[in-house]
């Protein structure tokens, strides 16, 4: 349990103080009502409503299929549950791309329809004038940088990003170019753990890793890849805390025994 007190609602100043003190921000995603519940009870700061649910939850190959109503639906069960984290809705594909009036239009959905207090968005200088205009209407921009799933055609694949020195500065410069339009905090994912330092101590905004090395100014992991409930895929970044899957299966597994043989339910589960 984290010795953040429970009642101080997370905000963006929080995690700017944070950097500035250098204590470690956790994040981490959730996609329902009792997921958020439990990630905010843990005492997590940062939940991310990621457009992972896709793969997680969904089960598709990809992020790419993920909508903004989709988006909202998830982001409102998960603000419901959630007393002290700072909430981020997940912009989907194609809800920020084809035009800055569309992108700022949708970010305020998620504070106004869905409950978020913040919005994510993939890519670097090309989303540098949509994130100033959602900051400046008012919404917090989380950035995110690196290997963007939303872009895995482009990149030719789910591959470690910023090898190399050109690859690297480019990285360097968006992160800078981002902090300057207004985003409170960037995503570093799946780049090497040099440039993650390099990122992390050339910007006054936190940067949170996921791949991105031990000395980002804080972590953000998948849920279901942590609980080791999603078994299709594990990246390398992925330490898995528990084995949930194996448990669900052993649990329901139980049930079908005991339904099949006549044990399940006894008298304390039934009416007289
Ligand atoms: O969608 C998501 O869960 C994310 C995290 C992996 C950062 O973008």
């Amino acid at each position: 349990m984290s010795t953040h007190g429970k009642l101080n609602k997370v905000t963006t100043a929080t995690v700017r103080d944070m950097k500035k003190k250098g204590e470690k921000i956790t994040m981490i995603t959730a996609y329902d009502y009792p997921t958020g519940a439990i990630v905010d009870e843990a005492g997590i700061d940062l939940i991310l409503v990621g457009d992972s649910l896709g793969m997680v939850v969904l089960g598709y190959d990809s992020t790419l299929p993920v909508t903004m109503d989709v988006m909202i639906h998830h982001t409102k069960a998960v603000s419901r549950a959630v007393s002290r984290a700072l909430v981020i809705g997940d912009m989907p594909f194609m809800s920020y791309q084809a035009s800055v009036d569309e992108a700022v239009r949708n970010a305020g959905r998620f504070l106004q329809e869905a409950g978020a207090q913040a919005v994510k968005l993939e890519g670097g200088r090309e989303v540098a004038e949509v994130t100033r205009r959602i900051a400046s209407a008012g919404i917090p921009v989380m950035a995110h940088l690196g290997l963007t799933p939303q872009a895995v055609h482009q990149l030719g694949g789910y591959k470690v990003q910023g090898k190399g020195s050109e690859a690297a500065n480019r990285i360097l410069e968006d992160a800078k170019i981002l902090e300057e339009a207004g985003a409170f905090s960037v995503v570093l994912e799946c780049i090497p753990t040099e440039l993650g330092r390099v990122v992390s101590e050339a910007l006054s905004i936190p940067t949170i890793g996921i791949g991105g090395g031990i000395h980002c100014d804080g972590q953000v992991l998948v849920l279901h890849d942590l609980l080791g409930m999603f078994e299709r895929f594990t990246p390398k970044f992925v330490k898995k805390y528990a084995n949930i899957n194996v448990q669900m299966k052993e649990a329901v597994g139980k049930y079908i025994d005991e339904v099949r043989q006549g044990e399940f339910p006894g008298p304390e589960h039934s009416f007289l």
